[in-house]
């Protein structure tokens, strides 16, 4: 079933989370000189129009960036991601959001590798349109040869399946991305099993699952599976900006669940998620929760450890605040290039 478009989500609370925690990840992998490989699974059209088409149906960015856009009191940590966002939007006004291949593109480096899945045709479409112009506009301004055959490929397929042949990469480091619609329940035991088999095939990757927290049993036994999941321990964050609504109707709450996150990622969520709760919340039920641990299988099960990886932490912490605390905010740097002009913004038909 492909009816989801992401057009009519864009910038909402779910997205600053997972958009927040994709740059930091990115970010952190910059840190080293050797190249990496970033996956996206399901990338969407890559840029969305707020101000035109789906966006102004629900309106969501108004729960999400949009409360974000204009503070001066953003905290150290959320600043890469303001940056890109407030590189797109050179104006002023909130007009655009990026989507993930889009923040990654920005943060990324030369050598390092964008791998983009997308099963919508007209998705794809506007995703591959949307970077033909990107990469056109750098070549014009010199920021970088127009290297999209090698930088980045992007796929018309099942990113699911296709992320098995891209594992291991040749550098042996990556990021992947799994962000499906969970339209359908079958996707919750895709994630999953498409994780075994990824961490069967490359171990010490970064994988990062977006998930929505409902009340169905698939969203609630999702990040439990994902902590069987082999690994060097793995770290679960969610952010509500309410409590859920008495129908039981719209999305107020989701996850991010990190297998083998970077050992900073934990005490950057801590200084950034009381901020977004505070900053974002609408109701008493406003929270973040942040658990981290090791795999949660038998010693017995375990595969040898290589030299190269990380030892396993050896307590599981679970936090789970209600009560923010404000940090102040100096900028980051970062290597984004200028935003081109022109691009094609997902829109209603
Ligand atoms: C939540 S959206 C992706 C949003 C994007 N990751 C972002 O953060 O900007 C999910 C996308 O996955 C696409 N999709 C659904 N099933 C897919 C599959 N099996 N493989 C690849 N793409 C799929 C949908 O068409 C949709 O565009």
């Amino acid at each position: 079933m492909l009816s989801y478009r992401h057009g009519f989500h864009a910038g909402n609370h779910a997205d600053v989370l997972k958009h927040f925690v994709l740059i930091e990840l990115l970010n952190y992998l910059n840190q080293k000189d050797t190249a990496y490989t970033y996956v996206d699974t399901h990338s969407g059209a890559g840029l969305y129009s707020l101000d035109t088409g789906y966006a102004t149906k629900n309106a969501e960015y108004e729960t999400g960036i949009a409360p974000l856009w204009d503070r001066d009191d953003i905290p150290t940590a959320l600043q890469a991601y303001l940056d890109v966002i407030k590189d797109l939007n050179p104006s002023g006004k909130l007009r655009y959001y990026p989507g993930s291949p889009y923040c990654a593109d920005q943060v990324m480096r030369e050598p390092d590798r964008l791998r983009l899945f997308e099963l919508h045709p007209s998705e794809i479409k506007i995703l591959s349109e949307n970077f033909r112009k990107l990469e056109a506009h750098k070549a014009e301004q010199g920021i970088r040869p127009s290297t999209r055959g090698k930088r980045i490929m992007i796929n018309a397929g099942d990113g699911f399946d296709g992320l098995k042949a891209l594992l291991p990469p040749p550098s042996r480091r990556a990021l992947v991305l799994i962000d499906p619609p969970y339209e359908v329940k079958d996707d919750y035991r895709r994630v999953k099993v498409c994780l075994e088999d990824a961490a069967q095939r490359f171990p010490t990757g970064v994988y990062a699952v977006w998930y929505p927290v409902l009340s169905r049993i698939e969203s609630k036994q999702l990040p439990e599976r994902l902590k069987r999941i082999l690994g060097n321990g793995w770290l679960n964050v969610t952010l509500s900006i309410s409590g859920p609504s008495p129908d039981g109707f719209g999305l107020h709450s989701s996850g991010m669940f990190i297998i083998n996150p970077p050992w900073t990622l934990e005490a950057t969520l801590r200084e950034v998620m009381p901020y977004l709760v505070r900053v974002l919340g609408k109701d008493a039920g406003a929270r973040y929760t942040i658990e981290s641990g090791e795999t949660e299988v038998s010693k017995s099960e375990r595969p040898q450890r290589t030299t190269s990886q990380r030892p396993v932490r050896t307590s599981d912490r679970n936090i789970d605040a209600r009560s923010p605390r404000s940090v102040a905010t100096p900028a980051r740097q970062n290597n984004r290039a200028a935003r081109p002009a022109n691009l094609n913004k997902t829109r209603g038909r």
